[in-house]
């Protein structure tokens, strides 16, 4: 049963129930909901995909430095927008498909990452760092494609500066699409995702291009579901960005696409002068239910602190 035929059930349920049983039933359900034992259970289940990408987190960690940067990669510092906050004196950078909170607990541990820094010399007046990732996480991953994407058979995905590659590997074990591609620019990190593509044989449905987005209008323009994790704004000065959105505009405008982003389109643009306006491109189509119930299955409940599914946005191309 998937998600909205058991909404359905559900629903179904409530409606023909009398309205003292609907009571007693809501009841027993908030306490079956509460009981932290049983969602555990239900969000602790692995599959053979989540260790198969388990295990490709693995080994990447073993690849690249904590910081999971390249040197053939220039990171520049926002200066207006979301991100302006990203001081590098106080900013690590930590990937979020390679640490999750536990991953981040256990540098903390071995003592290759801290989690704060001191104002003081010598004083314990301590402040947290603030803590940036250029990649997607697994849980996001899974979040993406078990609740928010549709069946994808014959659909073809473009995961636009494919990093890690952890949303082209995610795509090929929890998606039947027909084709993933991922572009990236820089030249390491394309490297790096072919290696995992070698070994875990998924060239059949992943390619990996070692381009600039602008020059690959044409892919872009006909492919099905586009993956937007905060492309440009670390790795272009704003001038470049907003050359980038205006093409991004002009070339997503098939009907029917679907973007997913990280963070939102509206937190993206917003603070650049590209003349877009969302409302007639895309509509939004996020669920509540559908995080609420992502969040109990994935992080154990509807408010964890550490649950980053809310920064994930998925729009539909209306024109
Ligand atoms: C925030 S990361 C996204 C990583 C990945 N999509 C994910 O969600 O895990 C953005 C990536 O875009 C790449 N990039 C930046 N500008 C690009 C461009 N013009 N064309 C292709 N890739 C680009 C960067 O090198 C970086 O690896």
């Amino acid at each position: 049963m998937n998600f909205n035929q058991a909404k359905k059930t559900f629903e179904h349920i409530l409606n023909n129930m009398s309205k003292e049983s609907r009571t007693d039933f809501l009841m027993w359900l908030t306490d079956y909901l509460q009981n932290s034992e049983k969602i555990n259970d239900l969000s602790i289940q692995s599959t053979n995909e989540d260790m198969i990408l388990e295990s490709i987190r693995d080994e990447i960690q073993e690849i690249l430095p904590v910081t999971a940067t390249t040197n053939t990669e220039t990171i520049l510092v926002p200066k207006v927008g979301p991100n302006a906050d990203c001081d590098p004196d106080i900013t690590v950078h930590v990937d979020a498909f390679l640490y999750d909170e536990k991953g981040i607990d256990h540098l903390v541990d071995q003592g290759k990452l801290n989690r704060n820094f001191c104002t003081r010399c010598g004083s314990q007046d301590v402040q947290p760092l603030n803590f940036i990732s250029h990649s997607t996480s697994i849980k996001q991953i899974k979040y993406i494609f078990q609740y928010l994407l549709p069946d994808l058979s014959n659909k073809t995905i473009l995961d636009i500066g494919s990093r890690t590659g952890g949303v082209l590997y995610g795509a090929f074990l929890y998606s039947n699409s027909r084709k993933i591609t991922g572009v990236e620019i820089d030249s390491s990190f394309c490297e790096l995702q072919r290696t995992i593509i070698d070994k875990y044989n998924m060239n059949d449905r992943i390619q990996v291009i070692e381009d600039d987005i602008f020059n690959q209008g044409q892919l872009a323009s006909e492919s099905d579901i586009i993956v937007f994790h905060n492309v440009f704004d670390f790795f272009l000065p704003i001038s470049d960005q907003e050359r980038m959105w205006r093409f991004v505009r002009n070339t997503f405008r098939r009907k029917g696409t679907i973007i997913i982003s990280i963070p939102s389109l509206e937190d993206m643009v917003s603070h650049l002068q590209t003349d877009i306006d969302l409302d007639t491109w895309v509509t939004c189509l996020n669920d509540p239910d559908l995080l609420n119930l992502a969040n109990i299955h994935l992080y154990g409940s509807v408010d964890n602190e550490d649950s980053d599914l809310a920064d994930l946005f998925m729009y539909q191309v209306i024109g």
